[in-house]
C-alpha cells in the first residue's frame, strides 16, 4: 500500500470524523431546541399553584386561582368578567338519585368521585387543573399537536363518503338527532375502563354538541369519560371535555389544554380519573353530564353530575354554535390503528354487546335535548349509526325510569370482526 493511498484514507476518516462530529451535535441542537419548546409550552399551560395535591394515579393537581386560568390568555378574553354561574339552568331536570331500572344490590349506591379528592381539595375562588408533564407532550406527535384531536373523527351519520370513516380509523357507535335548534343536551352515561390495544389508540363515550354542515368549519363541544395512553400516559378512564370551531384544524382542545373554556368549579378537574368503575354482573357506577346554552349571555354551560356546574364555553368561540346547535349525537367512539384487513381489539364502552343488557352493557339513559324555551325534553326521532356492527354495536329503548336510552359498545376483534 502506498503512503498516498494511506494519507487519502486518513483524510476520508478524519472527514467522516468531522461530518459525524457535525450530525451529532446537529441533533443535539434539536433536541435542545425541542426541550426548549417543550419547556416554554409547559410554562404556558401550568400556571402558578396556590396549592399543589399529589393523586394516588400520579397526577399533579394545581389549584390555581380562577382568574389566572389559560382560558384568560385568549385575547379576546382579556377583559372578560368571569360569570360565576349561569342566569338560567334548564327546566325539567330528571331525578338523577333515581337508581336505575332492577337495583342489584350495591348498585349506582355510593357517588362518582375524583381520585385526587383522597389526597386533599381546592381551596375556595380556585380551579383544580390537572398538571401537564414534559412526558405528556413528549408522547404527542408533535408540541402544536398536544391535547389536539386529529381531524375527521366525528361520527357522521349516513355520510356520502363511507370510505373516509373507516380510512380514519375512527369507529363509532352512536344515538343522533339533527333537524331542529337544539340549546343543549344530557344523558347519564355508565363508567368502565375499556382494555386499549395500543396506545396510539383511545376509546371514549361522549355527547357531541355540533353545529354546522361536516366541512371545514365544524362546530363541535365534546364531554364524556375516555381512556386514552397517549394523551395521559396511564389506562385510567378521566372525564373530558373537548371543543373545536372548525373541524380540529386550528381551534380546540381537550380539558384546559388551550384557551376557551372558563372553569369556575373548585372541586372537578378536567383530565382527571374518574373512580370507581362500573364491573362486568357488578356494581354500576354512571356520571350525568349536561351541557346547555345559558339564553341570557349566550354561553354554553357544563354541569357534571347533578352538584358541579363546572363552568362554560364563552359564545365568541363558535360561529354556528354562537346560535344554536344543529345536530346531537351520544355514543363511543375508539380509534382502530391496526392495517387494513385487521381490527384492533381495543373495546368499546364495557366491551360488550349491547344486547347484554344491564350490569354487562355499557348505556346511555335519560337522553335529552334542551329546546329553545330551555326546556329538557326528550328527543324525537333517534337515529343509530355504527360503521361496523359486527365490532361496535348500538340499540335504543325507552321506558318509565330511563326515558330514552341505549346501549352500545362492542369488544372490537372477535370472530365477525377481524
Ligand atoms: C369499513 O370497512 C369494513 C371492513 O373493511 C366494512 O365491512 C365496512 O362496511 C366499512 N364501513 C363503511 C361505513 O364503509
Ligand atoms: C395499558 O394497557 C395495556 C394493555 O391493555 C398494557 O399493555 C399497557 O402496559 C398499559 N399501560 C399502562 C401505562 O399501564
Amino acid at each position: 500500500m502506498g503512503s498516498r493511498c494511506g494519507a487519502t484514507l486518513l483524510l476520508l476518516f478524519s472527514l467522516l470524523g468531522l461530518f459525524s462530529i457535525s450530525l451529532s451535535s446537529a441533533a443535539r441542537l434539536s433536541a435542545s431546541r425541542q426541550k426548549l419548546e417543550v419547556a416554554k409550552h409547559l410554562n404556558r399551560l401550568n400556571k402558578p399553584a396556590v396549592k399543589t395535591i399529589q393523586s394516588p394515579d400520579g397526577d399533579i393537581i394545581d389549584c390555581v386561582h380562577v382568574s389566572k386560568q389559560p382560558a384568560f390568555d385568549h385575547p379576546f378574553l382579556k377583559d372578560h368578567k368571569i360569570q360565576t354561574r349561569p342566569s338560567f339552568h334548564p327546566e325539567g331536570l330528571f331525578d338523577d338519585s333515581k337508581i336505575p331500572e332492577k337495583p342489584k344490590e350495591k348498585s349506582s349506591a355510593s357517588p362518582i368521585t375524583q381520585l385526587w379528592h383522597v389526597n386533599g381539595r381546592c381551596p375556595e375562588d380556585t380551579i383544580p387543573i390537572r398538571r401537564t408533564k414534559e412526558d405528556d407532550v413528549l408522547r404527542a406527535s408533535s408540541v402544536k399537536r398536544y391535547g389536539r384531536k386529529k381531524h375527521r373523527s366525528i361520527p357522521k351519520p349516513r355520510s356520502a363518503q363511507p370510505d373516509l370513516i373507516n380510512q380514519s380509523g375512527h369507529q363509532h357507535a352512536i344515538a343522533y338527532v339533527e333537524g331542529d335548534k337544539y340549546y343543549g343536551a344530557k344523558a347519564t352515561i355508565n363508567v368502565w375502563e375499556p382494555k386499549i390495544q395500543q396506545p396510539n389508540e383511545f376509546s371514549l363515550s361522549q355527547l357531541w354538541i355540533l353545529g354546522g354542515s361536516f366541512g371545514q368549519d365544524l362546530n363541535s363541544i365534546e364531554a364524556g369519560w375516555q381512556v386514552s395512553p397517549d394523551l395521559y400516559g396511564d389506562n385510567n378512564t378521566r372525564l373530558f371535555t373537548y371543543w373545536t370551531s372548525d373541524a380540529y384544524q386550528a381551534t380546540g382542545c381537550y380539558n384546559l389544554l388551550c384557551s376557551g373554556f372558563i372553569q369556575v368549579n373548585s372541586e372537578i378537574a378536567m383530565g382527571a380519573s374518574i373512580s370507581p368503575v362500573s364491573g362486568y354482573r357488578n356494581s354500576q357506577y354512571d356520571i350525568s353530564i349536561l351541557i346547555w346554552k345559558d339564553p341570557k349571555e349566550g354561553h354554553w354551560w357544563m354541569q357534571f353530575g347533578n352538584n358541579y356546574v363546572l363552568g362554560y364555553w364563552p359564545s365568541f368561540l363558535f360561529s354556528y354554535l354562537a346560535d344554536s346547535a344543529s345536530m346531537i349525537e351520544w355514543g363511543g367512539e375508539v380509534v382502530n390503528s391496526e392495517p387494513e384487513g385487521q381490527h384492533t381489539s381495543t373495546q368499546m364502552g364495557s366491551g360488550h354487546f349491547p344486547e347484554e343488557g344491564f350490569g354487562k352493557a355499557s348505556y346511555f339513559r335519560n337522553i335529552q335535548v334542551v329546546d329553545s324555551s330551555n326546556n329538557l325534553k326528550a328527543p324525537k326521532d333517534i337515529g343509530t349509526f355504527t360503521e361496523q356492527s359486527n365490532c361496535y354495536d348500538v340499540q335504543t329503548g325507552s321506558n318509565g325510569d330511563w326515558g330514552h336510552y341505549f346501549y352500545y359498545g362492542g369488544p372490537g376483534k372477535n370472530q365477525n370482526c377481524q
